[in-house]
């Protein structure tokens, strides 16, 4: 071989070989999200198919059982839109042809007046699933649903009223019910119908005036006078005490303001999201893996149950934040470690256990002691979200 062939052949391999070292570190904070959704085809399909014969959506898996949600659930959407985020990660058809399924069990839901939920049950299976095929006869749903929901609120008050069945009180909002708003932007969009996106505008703004305190936490229900308006209580349902910090309340919170700026661009919303994020990134309770307590504030931290639900939540709206505010890092890297952690064995379910949900370790209802460390089908559903937007925003995409 001549000199100049053997230089020439030097150059190549020593090319290969650092391509080879920078292409594997730039692979590889990705191998995990990889294995992860791989993971999660196996336990959603296989879900898909036990569950199938209930004619129902599953909830969670406590004491050895499945619960199912019906649909007058609040959860009847997040299993539909779990697998439609399968379906958009991984292309794979049987997920559109079993996400298809589990959301059109949803079909009374459109039709309720009796509850706020709207958002959660028809926007995450419908939405998600005229999001991904187009389907008109979805938007038919989602349209119907909004204009049941747009009669929960009342102009005199300014919110949508969340529960009517508590007798404790008038005219409760609670802090999930921002969660709502997306569906009625969205159907706003839809359809030119400009009150609907009114009506999302009045409840953000009250919500900030009403339901947070001095330090950017939140109060979990506000109560108000159905004639006047008037507050009359702000308390918990779901928390530990009525003026602690419940962890899914301050994630419903950021997620839903930070979709609020998404929608209006009004700057008020970017800042009430930033301040939500500065309270719960900042939280001395706050584990190192940024999975919280069930409540910030619960008493026997840290031999307290975590909720990886309100971790998910808080991850999804971390993403999303990220992209609007470039001066912050700490929320997409607060973001990229809560997935990290929730994709490992601490929080993600081994083949066959839990039910066949993705993640373990979640609070549904601590003080009524329900569904305490348990898997609940919203963690897996923003779960999967964060996932998605994970993906956006690096620019990468699953390969098989
Ligand atoms: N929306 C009820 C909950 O977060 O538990």
């Amino acid at each position: 071989m001549s000199y100049k062939i053997k230089s020439y052949f030097t150059v190549v391999i020593m090319l290969v070989f650092t391509t080879n070292i920078f292409s594997s570190k730039n692979t590889k904070p990705d191998e995990w999200v990889q294995k992860a959704i791989d993971r999660a085809e196996y336990r959603l399909l296989d879900a898909a198919k036990i569950y199938k014969s209930s004619k129902l959506n599953p909830r969670t898996f406590e004491n050895g059982k499945i619960i199912y949600a019906g649909s007058n659930d609040w959860t009847c959407g997040f299993f539909p839109g779990s697998l439609w985020y399968m379906f958009e990660l991984t292309k794979n058809e049987k997920f559109k042809t079993e996400a298809e399924y589990y959301t059109e069990l949803n079909d009374a839901v459109q039709f309720r007046k009796n509850t706020h939920d709207l958002g959660f049950m028809l926007y995450c299976s419908y939405g998600n699933g005229l999001r991904l095929t187009g389907d008109t006869a979805y938007k038919k749903v989602l349209i119907t649903g909004a204009k049941s929901l747009e009669t929960r609120f009342k102009p005199k008050v300014g919110l949508i009223k969340s529960w009517d069945s508590r007798k404790q009180w008038q005219y409760p909002v609670i802090i999930d019910n921002m969660m709502n708003l997306e569906f009625l932007m969205e159907v706003s969009k839809m359809t030119g119908d400009k009150k609907l996106k009114d009506i999302c505008i009045s409840h953000a703004d009250k919500t900030i005036k009403n339901h947070y305190r001095a330090d950017n936490s939140c109060f979990h229900v506000v109560d108000y006078d159905s004639i006047t308006g008037v507050v009359l209580h702000k308390q918990t349902a779901q928390g530990f005490a009525d003026n602690s910090s419940w962890a899914r309340g301050q994630a419903w919170g950021l997620y839903g303001f930070t979709m609020m700026y998404r929608e209006t661009k009004n700057p008020k919303y970017l800042e009430q999201a930033q301040k939500i994020a500065a309270y719960i990134l900042n939280y001395p309770t706050l584990p190192k893996d940024k999975i919280p307590f069930w409540d910030y504030n619960a008493p026997n931290i840290p031999n307290e149950p975590r909720d990886a639900s309100a971790a998910a939540i808080t991850a999804s709206a971390l993403f999303e934040l990220s992209s609007y505010v470039k001066n912050h890092p700490e929320y997409f890297k607060t973001a990229e470690i809560i997935l990290k952690n929730l994709s490992s064995y601490e929080y993600f379910s081994t083949k066959g256990e839990n039910g066949f949900f993705i993640l373990k370790h979640s609070t549904g209802n601590y003080p009524k002691k329900s569904e305490i460390d348990v898997p609940l089908n919203y963690a897996d559903y923003y779960y999967l979200e964060a996932i998605v937007r994970y993906m956006k925003i690096k620019k990468i995409s699953y390969k098989k």
